[in-house]
């Protein structure tokens, strides 16, 4: 049985369904099975990392997809999954660590990547660069103004789709030959800010207006508009000074892995042009 930790979030939304279709058991974790909207195939179990008992937790599981917030917390499920006769565990980190990133988010992915190749299971670690559902933070401003606002300077970016992290988590987690394996992956093409605002806009029907704001101006919609806090705020910018370097490098992985190209963002805009488009009249 394979243990999606993470199985609301992003990737695990895509990674659950792919497991169950290669024919996998899985088990899936999430604090809010109310709320949670998984896959009927799959075995829901609620829990919090935080206060769980963590090696009655991974009883029984075989292989653990790793996805948490933290290295304390991911060193805590390497070690307790270890004990408990897990033999594979698959972690999400980030290229960060690819490209030696001191921000506070990447070195905590250094130091859980070390704790999980050290754990003792077989460990294969997935570096994904940004993802195209960040795109989803133009959600708001696309709806009720038809404008996407970036802070001067965002680099173009290799944007990974998350089936496709999933697609490679699958591998990892279904097949043999990619234990000891780190994965740098990325989307096929580096795109800048205003090429994806145009794509998006073409999937959606009618322009959107593209706008370059400073930094400050950045930083206080990121508070009013999605209420991160101050130290979020913070730590998403000091990752993107040090990203900004290397966020257009593309990695032949997905392709090599999967035998055929990555998903593009087009396509992604596609998929998802209708959520765009929900609020504005104009
Ligand atoms: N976004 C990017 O561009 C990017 C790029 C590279 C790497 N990454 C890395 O990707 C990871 C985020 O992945 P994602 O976007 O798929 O996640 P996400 O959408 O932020 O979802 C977070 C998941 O973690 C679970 N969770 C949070 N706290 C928990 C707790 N205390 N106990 C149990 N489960 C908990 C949530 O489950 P419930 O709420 O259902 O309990 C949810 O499934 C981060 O490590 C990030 O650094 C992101």
């Amino acid at each position: 049985m394979i243990f999606v930790l993470g199985a609301t979030g992003k990737v695990g939304r895509a990674l659950v369904p792919a497991l169950l279709d290669a024919g996998a058991a899985v088990r899936a974790l999430t604090r809010d099975p109310a709320k949670a909207r998984i896959d009927p195939r799959a075995e829901v179990v609620q829990a919090d990392l935080d206060t769980a008992n963590l090696p009655a937790l991974f009883d029984g599981a075989d292989r653990v997809f790793v996805l948490t917030q933290g290295a304390h917390r991911e060193s805590a499920v390497a070690e307790a999954a270890a004990r408990a006769g897990v033999t594979h565990l698959v972690k999400l980190s980030t290229t960060g660590v690819h490209f030696g990133q001191t921000d506070p988010i990447t070195r905590a992915h250094a130091e859980a990547e070390q704790a999980v190749r050290e754990a003792g299971p077989a460990w294969t670690i997935l570096r994904p660069g940004a993802f195209m559902d960040n795109r989803f933070a133009w959600l708001g401003s696309i709806r009720d103004e038809n404008a996407v606002y970036v802070p001067e300077g965002d680099p173009a970016s290799a944007l990974v789709h998350v089936r496709d992290i999933a697609a490679v988590a699958t591998l990892a987690l279904t097949t043999s030959g990619h234990e000891g394996a780190t994965y740098e992956l990325t989307g096929g093409e580096a795109l800048t800010t205003g090429q994806q605002v145009a794509i998006l806009a073409d999937a959606i029907g009618r322009p959107v207006e593209f706008v370059e704001e400073p930094e400050t101006a950045a930083r206080e919609r990121m508070v009013r508009r999605f209420g991160w806090p101050a130290a979020a705020v913070d730590g998403f910018f000091a990752l993107k000074r040090e990203s900004a370097a290397h966020e257009h490098i593309v990695f032949d992985t997905v392709g090599r892995l999967l035998g055929r190209p990555p998903l593009t963002f087009a396509k992604w805009a596609r998929e998802n042009a209708a959520a765009f488009t929900y609020h504005y009249g104009g």
